[in-house]
């Protein structure tokens, strides 16, 4: 049976062949777009725990601010705290995490064991090798085993999952359910950080700011970082991606929803403007202080 006459394109021909040609190129495109969806390599393309940081201009990482803090806010007038003195009984026997750090240090150039003695590395010594680091605390390296996945961020190759430990994880599930009832829309952009990542960003801003004192006033040097403890969170208001780890973030529905009801969930804010420890305003950075663990946790820079 025929569908048409080639030697007579009536009309009505023509309409069913230009019918059959439509549905067959969109049967060919729904295929391809599934295919391509759902494909392993284009979910896995980059691994989750290891975000590369400015992989995507939309899915900027974490506390490397998409426009400048500079820009938005001036910086904070307080000097960099210096460390204080380690206490006799790590003195006496360090910890393992203490050993760690020099080595931590040196591997990012911010010791250099060659050239001791310089008035430039005795500064250094002050700043770096305590339990402080340019007013950042030094903190106990959680572990992605203990984490559970609390959002995915990006898409395609650009995807990454974030984690944060159990009891934060459920602390803020709660908080951003209770605040999309109220119309309020959280997007949890970065938690558990590794060691080697936040290194990688905390050079990234050496190379930006061009000296590790002014890195260090956004980005806390690898092991210092409350990212690590997997109870550090950063936030943003989904309807404005564009303030997404800005100082404009303060302007959004999110962070006043915040400001209002993080701590009955056990939330608070870890930088706020001229905080003790030196570092900028971060209005997007919150810490969880709801469980005796993490509450021992920050103690000592809540303390501060
Ligand atoms: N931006 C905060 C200080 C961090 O890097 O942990
Ligand atoms: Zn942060």
């Amino acid at each position: 049976m025929k569908l048409f006459k080639i030697e007579k394109f009536s009309l009505k021909n023509w309409l069913k062949f230009i019918l059959i040609a439509v549905s067959v190129a969109g049967t060919i495109v729904l295929f391809g777009t599934i295919i391509l969806h759902f494909s392993p390599e284009s979910l896995y393309m980059q691994t989750a725990t290891e975000p590369s940081p400015n992989s995507s201009p939309e899915v900027q990482v974490v506390d490397v601010p998409i426009t400048p803090v500079t820009e938005t806010s001036p910086e904070p007038s307080q000097k960099v705290q210096e460390s204080p003195a380690p206490n006799s009984s790590t003195q006496a026997e360090p910890s393992p995490l203490l050993q760690r750090l020099p080595e931590a240090a040196r591997r990012i150039g911010l010791l250099n064991p060659t050239s001791q003695n310089s008035e430039v590395d005795r500064e250094e010594q002050k700043l770096v090798g305590g339990e402080t680091a340019y007013g950042h605390f030094l903190y106990p390296p959680g572990h992605i085993n203990r984490m559970v996945i609390i959002s995915s961020y990006g898409a395609r190759q650009y995807q990454r999952f974030e984690y944060l430990h159990p009891e934060a994880a459920k602390a803020l599930m709660n908080m951003i359910y209770t605040a999309r009832d109220e119309g309020v829309w959280l997007v949890p952009v970065s938690g558990f950080r590794t060691f080697e990542l936040q290194e990688e960003l905390f050079k990234a801003q050496i190379q930006r700011r061009g000296s590790v004192e002014a890195a260090a006033k956004v980005s806390a040097p690898p092991g210092y970082s409350e990212h690590h403890t997997g109870f550090a969170i950063d936030l943003t208001d989904g309807n404005f991606p564009k303030k997404d780890i800005t100082i404009d973030f303060e302007n959004t529905k999110a962070f006043q929803w915040l400001t209002r009801h993080a701590q009955k969930f056990g939330f608070e804010l870890s930088f706020p403007p001229n905080n003790s420890q030196g570092v900028s305003y971060e209005p997007w950075h919150w810490r969880y202080i709801g469980s005796p663990e993490a509450a021992a946790t920050f103690a000592q820079a809540r303390k501060f």
